[in-house]
């Protein structure tokens, strides 16, 4: 692992601002307009952190936004980077290592993802349990940095249960429906053909998506709580009718914005007054 690459992007960031966040949430698609609820925000792009890659897909993208969510103090990375990009793992991971030793305590990560379990409908969110990595890829592997965790982490609540029960307790009492379960994260950037879908399914997922795992693996290596949220965009192959197209993706994500950003946010407020 290239520490020096990441205290480099470190920098970057300190030589624009001061702020210091205690918690990051990674927008997937459909979550863009959270952004726009910081208080105060100080914006840096991507292009001026050095290090840091840059996003190629459109609907993502690229800058950290930082600032507070009534009194939690927050930094947004809008946009992310995917391994079918052509980064390798390390690469994948090294936005949140940087927000890491920049000081933060929790991560939520958030992504658009397919529906699995039968019982989803386009347009769900879902809590996210547990993962299968079934990417190949870890972007723990090679020589240990031992200043940043352990050789061996343990993965036994890679997803924080406190953190997980949260959001399904402010989805609740703001009406949000909400589904619990575990996603699998594939390379991409195919779409799973059904037979993917159906081992997947019998492995013990309910959602499936192309980011997530590497980002979550780096966080609790780094000792950071995390938490997840999939929204459910689509229907994975073979359980709809319809073949599937990214325009489906963004087209459900942009629907379910209201929502999702009503339901981070609350999130967001209730861990500020908890601190
Ligand atoms: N598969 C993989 N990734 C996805 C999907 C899907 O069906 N939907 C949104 N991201």
């Amino acid at each position: 692992m290239n520490k020096e690459k990441i205290i480099k992007a470190v920098k970057s960031i300190q030589s624009k601002t001061d702020f210091v966040p205690d918690i990051a949430i990674v927008l997937g698609s459909g979550l863009g307009k959270l952004a726009d609820f910081i208080e105060n925000s100080i914006v840096i792009p991507y292009e001026e952190i050095d290090e840091f890659p840059k996003p190629t897909v459109t609907g993502h993208g690229g800058k950290l936004v930082f600032g507070k969510v009534g009194e939690a103090k927050v930094v947004v990375m809008q946009g992310r980077v995917h391994l079918y990009e052509g980064h390798s793992p390390e690469k994948v991971v090294l936005p949140v290592r940087t927000l890491g030793l920049l000081g933060i305590k929790t991560l939520i990560l958030t992504n658009a993802a397919g529906g699995v379990n039968p019982a989803f409908a386009p347009g769900e969110l879902m809590v996210i349990r547990d993962h299968l990595n079934l990417q190949c890829a870890n972007p723990l592997t090679g020589p240990n940095d031992d200043s940043l965790g352990t050789r061996f982490p343990d993965m036994t609540e890679a997803y924080n249960k406190k953190l997980s029960d949260l959001i399904v307790e402010c989805a609740v009492e703001n009406g949000i429906d909400i589904r619990n379960g575990v996603y699998a994260g594939m390379t991409g950037p195919t779409y799973e053909t059904p037979a993917e879908v159906n081992m997947v399914r019998i492995l013990g997922a309910d959602a499936i998506g192309m980011s997530t795992v590497a980002e979550c693996i780096a966080a609790n290596h780094m000792g950071i709580k995390v938490c997840g949220v999939s929204l459910i965009t689509n229907m994975a192959a073979g359980l709809s009718k319809t073949k599937l197209t990214h325009e489906e993706v963004k087209e459900t994500a942009d629907q379910a914005t209201e929502y999702f950003v009503e339901l981070m946010l609350k999130v967001l407020l209730r861990l500020g007054d908890a601190n």
